[in-house]
C-alpha cells in the first residue's frame, strides 16, 4: 500500500522465498541500525522485565524491519520458540510476534480498538497523510464510516465498465506486442494497468481534462519510480498539489453528474452531518491511490506468474472465462460471480503471496493475549506470508493450489489462518473491488494470449511495505485464435 519508492528502506535486501535461510543467526544490537524508532521511544514504554506473563523469546535484543532480513528472522523466532513469542528491540521496546491462529483473530477482530498502527506507518505519512491507512482512534472511525459506503457492492458495480475499458486497452497493446513477436514486462503492465484504473474510477472525467491535461500522467512515478531521493518528495508534493487542484476545480464546477469516489467522498457526511474538508479529502483520495493500485497489481503480476508455470490452472482458467465472458458485453456482476475457479486463483495466489505481508501494531492500553499480558507501547508483528505457509495449517504449503478454496475443501476461508485482507473493522475496504477488476482482467486477457515465461530466473521476492517481485516478470503473449 505504499508507494514503490517510499518502501525502498535502506538496507533493504533481497532472497527468493527458497533462499530465506531458516536457520540464520539472529543479529545483535550492533550488527544492525534500529528502524522505526519512533519520536520518542521511551514514551508508553514498558521494560521486558517487568512483565509477569512473558512469552519465550530469545535472551539478546534484536532489530525487526519491515524488510526481506526480518522475514528471515521472525521464520527463525517461530522455528524456535513457536507461536508467542517476544522480542526485546534494541531500542529497549518490547514486541511480540504471534502466529497463534485464535490470537491474531482476537487481536484484529475483537481486541482491536487496544491497538494503533505500529513501525512502518510513519514513514507512509509523508504521502497519505492521515488517511484511512494510517489513521487511528476517533479521526480513524469518523473516516471509516463515511467512506464504507462508497465501497458497497451496488457501487463498485457500477465501475465494472471502466474496469473492461482498461482490460480491453491493455489487450489492444499486448496485441500489438503480440504481432511483432515482442516480450512483456508484465510487473511494469500490471502496475500501470491497476494504476490508471483507481484513477480513472476515483477522478472519472478529471482523468482525462484536468490530470493527463498536464502533461503525462504525474502520478506515473507511484508505478515508475523506485528510488528515495528528492525528486520524489518533490513529485509527492506535485502530485498531492495536483489533487488538492481538482477538488477545488470539483467544489467550484459540481460534479458533472459524475459516478466516481471523488465524487461519493464530497457527499459523504458524518454523524453531525459536516462533509470531509479539502485537506481531509486529499489525504483520503491519495490513500486510495496507494491503496487501490499496488495490492492488485502485485497479485496479478504473481497470478500471471503462476499461471505461466502451471499449465492445468492456465486451462481451468480459459475455460471458465470462455463459459462466462463469451464478450466483454456479457461481463456483469453475476457473470464475475460464476467465476469460481478464478477466484480459487486469487485466493491462492493471495495465499502464496499476500501483498501486505506484515502487520504492525501497537498496544495503546494494557491487553492480554492466550496467557500472556501484552502491556501498553508494546509492538506486535503479524504475518499473513508466514501463517499462510506453516505446515501445521496448510497442506504442501509451498504448493499452487487453487482447490483448497473449493467451497467443499478443508481449506475454505475461515478453517484457516487466512487473512490477506486483515480481519476485524480494519479490514480491507477494496476486497471486492480488487476481486473484480481481477476476474475482469484475466477473463479477458487469457482469452486473447496465452503467455510463456521468456527465462526461468527466479522473480525473487522484495520486501518492503508491500510483497513485489526483485525482477520484473517476462512474459512472451502469443494470440489465441479468436471463437468469436
Ligand atoms: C489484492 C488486493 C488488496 C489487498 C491484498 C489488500 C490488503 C489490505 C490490507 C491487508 C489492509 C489492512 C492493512 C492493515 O490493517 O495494516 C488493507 C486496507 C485498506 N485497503 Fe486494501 N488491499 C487490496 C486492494 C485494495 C483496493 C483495490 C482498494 C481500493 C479501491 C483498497 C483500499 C483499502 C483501504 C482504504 C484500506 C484501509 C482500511 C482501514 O484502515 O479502515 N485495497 N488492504
Amino acid at each position: 500500500m505504499e508507494s514503490k519508492q517510499l518502501s525502498q528502506s535502506v538496507g533493504e535486501r533481497v532472497c527468493s522465498i527458497d533462499q530465506v535461510p531458516v536457520n540464520v543467526r539472529l543479529r545483535q544490537p550492533s550488527t544492525r541500525r534500529p528502524q522505526f524508532l519512533s519520536l520518542n521511544p521511551l514514551i508508553n514504554m514498558t521494560l521486558s522485565k517487568d512483565i509477569k506473563r512473558k512469552p519465550p523469546g530469545p535472551a539478546s535484543p534484536l532489530a525487526l524491519g519491515i524488510d526481506t532480513e526480518t522475514l528471515a528472522t521472525l521464520q527463525e523466532l517461530q522455528a524456535t520458540h513457536g507461536d508467542f513469542v517476544s522480542i526485546t528491540l534494541t531500542n529497549g521496546r518490547l514486541a511480540y510476534f504471534i502466529n497463534d491462529p485464535d490470537e491474531v483473530r482476537k487481536l484484529l477482530v475483537k481486541q482491536h480498538a487496544r491497538y494503533r498502527k505500529g513501525p512502518g506507518f510513519e514513514r507512509v505519512k509523508m504521502l497519505l497523510g492521515n488517511g484511512l491507512i494510517v489513521s487511528d482512534g476517533a479521526v480513524w472511525r469518523r473516516s471509516r464510516t463515511m467512506i464504507q459506503p462508497a465501497f458497497s457492492r451496488q457501487n463498485v458495480h457500477r465501475l465494472i465498465e471502466l474496469m473492461i475499458d482498461c482490460a480491453r486497452s491493455t489487450a489492444a497493446r499486448w496485441e500489438r506486442v503480440a504481432t511483432a513477436g515482442a516480450t512483456i514486462d508484465i510487473t511494469q503492465e500490471m502496475s500501470d494497468f491497476a494504476l490508471e484504473l483507481i484513477l480513472r474510477c476515483i477522478f472519472g472525467l478529471d482523468f482525462e481534462d484536468r490530470i493527463l491535461a498536464t502533461g503525462e500522467n504525474p502520478f506515473a512515478f507511484l508505478s515508475r519510480d523506485s528510488t528515495r531521493d528528492l525528486r520524489v518528495v518533490l513529485k509527492v508534493r506535485e502530485s498531492r498539489q495536483l489533487v488538492l487542484d481538482v477538488i477545488r476545480a470539483r467544489r467550484e464546477h459540481g460534479n458533472r453528474d459524475q459516478f466516481d469516489f471523488l465524487a461519493m467522498y464530497m457527499s459523504a457526511t458524518d454523524k453531525e452531518g459536516r462533509h470531509f474538508s479539502d485537506d481531509e479529502l486529499l489525504d483520503e483520495l491519495v490513500t486510495l491511490i496507494v491503496a487501490g493500485y499496488e495490492t492488485s497489481a502485485g497479485t496479478l503480476n504473481w497470478a500471471w506468474f503462476l499461471l505461466a508455470k502451471n499449465p492445468d490452472a492456465e486451462v481451468a482458467l480459459l475455460d471458465e472465462a470462455a463459459r462466462v465472458l463469451p464478450a466483454p458485453e456479457a461481463i456483469d456482476q453475476e457473470a464475475l460471480a460464476e467465476m469460481t475457479f478464478t477466484q480459487q486463483l486469487l485466493e491462492e495466489t493471495l495465499r502464496l503471496y499476500p501483498p501486505v505481508w506484515l502487520f504492525t501494531r501497537r498496544a495503546t492500553v494494557d491487553d492480554a493475549l492466550s496467557k500472556y499480558d501484552v502491556p501498553a507501547g508494546a509492538d506486535i508483528y503479524l504475518s499473513p506470508y508466514i501463517m499462510h505457509r506453516t505446515a501445521e495449517f496448510w497442506s504442501d504449503p509451498a504448493q499452487f493450489l487453487p482447490e483448497r478454496f473449493g467451497t467443499e475443501s478443508v481449506h475454505k476461508k475461515g478453517d484457516q489462518p487466512y487473512f490477506p485482507f486483515s480481519l476485524g473493522p480494519r479490514r480491507c475496504l477494496g476486497e471486492y473491488f480488487s476481486f473484480l477488476e481481477m476476474k475482469v482482467h484475466l477473463g479477458l486477457l487469457i482469452q486473447r494470449f496465452h503467455m510463456t515465461l521468456v527465462s526461468d530466473q527466479d522473480p525473487e521476492l522484495d520486501l518492503g511495505i508491500n510483497l513485489r517481485t526483485q525482477h520484473s516478470i517476462i512474459l512472451r503473449p502469443h494470440l489465441r485464435e479468436r471463437t468469436q
